[in-house]
């Protein structure tokens, strides 16, 4: 069974949609990648399964619950959490006050925060060492951990990543996917990607977005 079942999406800006008819399947453990050129919509739908965006129509299930017409912060604590396109960590909070940000999730004990914590500033060692600088001194690698440790400490059952390695130098690309690669079959992910060779060895299937459709 899916984890993540979404059929006959579509969604958009206002009035007007810009994706239509969106079926996505996620299994546990599984690994979608979805590519697409700029503009086709990706970010839409993105979006609109973490509910920033309503839907224009269809349905958004969750582990057996349909969270279509549920808040963002609802479904936050459903269990989908998305890291956006362009980071959008808090620049003026520290790195420490900005991984403080998801026990409003309240998906993990304090225990359980705890050791997550742990576990990713071992995973992300460069973000124990800044954990007193702001958001907004980091490279843009740093703040791209910062942004997948923020997600990941939600404890989410589904993972959304929107372009991870938008502008990052190749060496934090790497680190990234070394990051991403630690956690596939283990957690699963939707990861909206430009550059298919980033995915492969990652993603069990990739799906691609044109013109607002899924193909
Ligand atoms: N806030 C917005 N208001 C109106 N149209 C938008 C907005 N954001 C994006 N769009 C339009 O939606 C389409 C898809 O954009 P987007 O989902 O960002 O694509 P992608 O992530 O695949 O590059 C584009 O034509 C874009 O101009
Ligand atoms: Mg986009």
């Amino acid at each position: 069974m899916s984890l993540l079942a979404v059929r006959g999406l579509s969604g958009g800006h206002g009035p007007l949609t810009i994706f239509r008819d969106a079926d996505i399947d996620l299994s546990a453990g599984q690994v979608l990648g979805l590519l697409g050129p700029n503009g086709a919509g990706k970010t839409t739908l993105m979006k609109t399964l973490v509910g920033l965006l309503p839907a224009h129509g269809g349905t958004i299930m969750l582990d057996g619950r349909d969270l279509t017409s549920l808040k963002a912060v609802t479904r936050t604590r459903a269990g989908l959490a998305l890291v956006p396109e362009g980071r959008q960590i808090i620049t003026t909070l520290t790195v420490a006050e900005n991984l403080n940000l998801p026990r409003a999730a309240g998906r993990l004990d304090e225990a359980g925060y705890g050791a997550r914590r742990a576990e990713l500033l071992a995973l992300f060692p460069r973000l124990g060492e800044r954990l007193a600088q702001k958001g907004g001194a980091l490279s843009g690698g740093e703040q791209q951990m910062l942004a997948i440790a923020r997600a990941l400490l939600c404890n989410p059952t589904v993972l959304l990543l929107d372009e991870p390695t938008q502008g990052l130098a190749p060496i934090m690309v790497r680190q990234v996917r070394d990051a991403l690669a630690s956690l596939a079959g283990r957690l699963p992910m939707l990861i909206v990607e430009q550059n298919r060779g980033f995915l492969d060895g990652i993603a069990d299937r990739i799906v691609s977005m044109k013109a607002g459709r899924l193909v």
